[in-house]
């Protein structure tokens, strides 16, 4: 009789990144078993054949009937979307990380993968980066072997990042941006970083190692603002605005766009440095074709549910007294003025 596969873990199965690994992991026979704090909602969210185990990575108890009898675990938790308003999530998530690497020594779990943050290791790296960074380390000091991807924006519906960039693009007819719009960064679609999760599963050659994951193609935030304002037919207008502090900025976008202020202050100050990667070691080891951000971008679009655009209206038909010659509403022209 062949034996059972053993059940793989997912933490953070309910996530935006770990609901299309679950769906994924299941369609392709694999036995899963999700730590969910909510399971009438996480019922809602994954496929039905998924075992939910209720848990909490700041209750550590919790965690033992999660990790019994798995040998392989992916632990994409992160607090950032979900700490309330003042609450320090880096503090919740180095806990979280703490606990879990505790007792899965105790419970002999053997392989952990993680998607951490693309980015340099480096003095005025953001707050988010940074506890990324921390997290990954901390998953490292454990028995089991870490395999670390690590990624800038993922592009997909509901993805915090992504659902910035686009609404902010979206809501707004004028922007006044600060310099990060030069800023270089290189997307990667969900499900390409999902075929990237699921083949470690299988690939031993991914064990205990890092790999940088992004798409095809490096851009500037203005261009990505650029691509996705010609998708909607409404490209914004770009005013740089080079003294534009990221608290200010934040403020803005959390005004403007469903991200809360504090979560969008952590993702504006991500953009003030580049986030490409540094080798793509992981091409050879996992080939197969990646998507353009255009295509991901409209892979999203027809997913996602169209978002009223009433405020854009009424402020395009403001703006558009001002001549648009004046080339301050180019963003590649605002790229030439800031002499990125
Ligand atoms: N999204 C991006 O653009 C992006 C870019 C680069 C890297 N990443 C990385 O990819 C990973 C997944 O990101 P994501 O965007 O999918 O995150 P997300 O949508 O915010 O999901 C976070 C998940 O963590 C769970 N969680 C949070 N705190 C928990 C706790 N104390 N105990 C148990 N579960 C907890 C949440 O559960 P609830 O549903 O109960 O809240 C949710 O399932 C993260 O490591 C992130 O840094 C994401």
């Amino acid at each position: 009789m062949a034996s059972e596969r053993a059940p793989v873990l997912v933490v953070g199965a309910t996530g935006f990144v770990g609901r299309k690994l679950v769906q994924e992991l299941a369609n392709g026979g694999v036995p899963v078993r999700a730590l969910v704090r909510d399971p009438e909602r996480a019922r809602r969210l994954l496929p039905a054949g998924v075992r939910l185990v209720p848990g909490e990575l700041l209750a550590p108890a919790t965690l033992r009937p999660a990790l019994a009898g798995v040998p392989v675990a992916y632990y994409l938790a992160h607090s950032m979307t979900s700490v309330r308003p003042g609450e320090d999530f880096r503090a919740r998530d180095r806990i979280a990380a703490e606990h879990f690497v505790t007792i899965a020594g105790e419970m002999g779990l053997e392989r952990i993968v993680y998607v951490g943050g693309l980015g340099d290791d480096l003095p005025g790296r953001s707050a988010h980066l940074a506890s990324r960074q921390e997290v990954g380390r901390i998953l490292e000091r454990g028995p089991a072997q870490l395999t670390q991807l690590r990624a800038a924006l993922v592009v997909g519906e509901g993805g915090s990042s992504f659902e910035m960039l686009v609404q902010l693009v979206e809501r707004l007819p004028l922007m006044v941006c600060p310099t990060w719009i030069g800023t270089r960064c290189q997307p990667i679609d969900r499900d390409d970083l999902v075929r990237y999760l699921v083949g470690c599963l299988e690939e031993s050659a991914t064990v205990g190692r890092r790999f940088d994951v992004g798409g095809p193609g490096v851009y500037r935030y203005a261009e990505l603002m650029g691509i996705v304002g010609d998708r909607l037919g409404a490209r914004s207008r770009l005013v740089v605005a080079p003294v534009l502090s990221p608290h200010l900025s934040a403020h803005w976008v959390g005004l403007i766009t469903d991200v809360p202020s504090d979560l969008a202050r952590d993702l504006v100050e991500g953009m003030r440095v580049d986030v490409v990667c540094r080798d793509d070691r992981i091409r050879e080891i996992l080939p197969g074709p990646l998507r353009s951000f255009p295509a991901a971008l409209e892979a999203a679009l027809q997913r996602r549910r169209p978002r009223p655009r009433r405020a854009r209206q009424w402020l395009t038909r403001a703006f558009d007294v001002l001549p648009p010659e004046s080339g301050l509403w180019d963003p590649f022209r605002a790229l030439r003025r800031i002499g990125a």
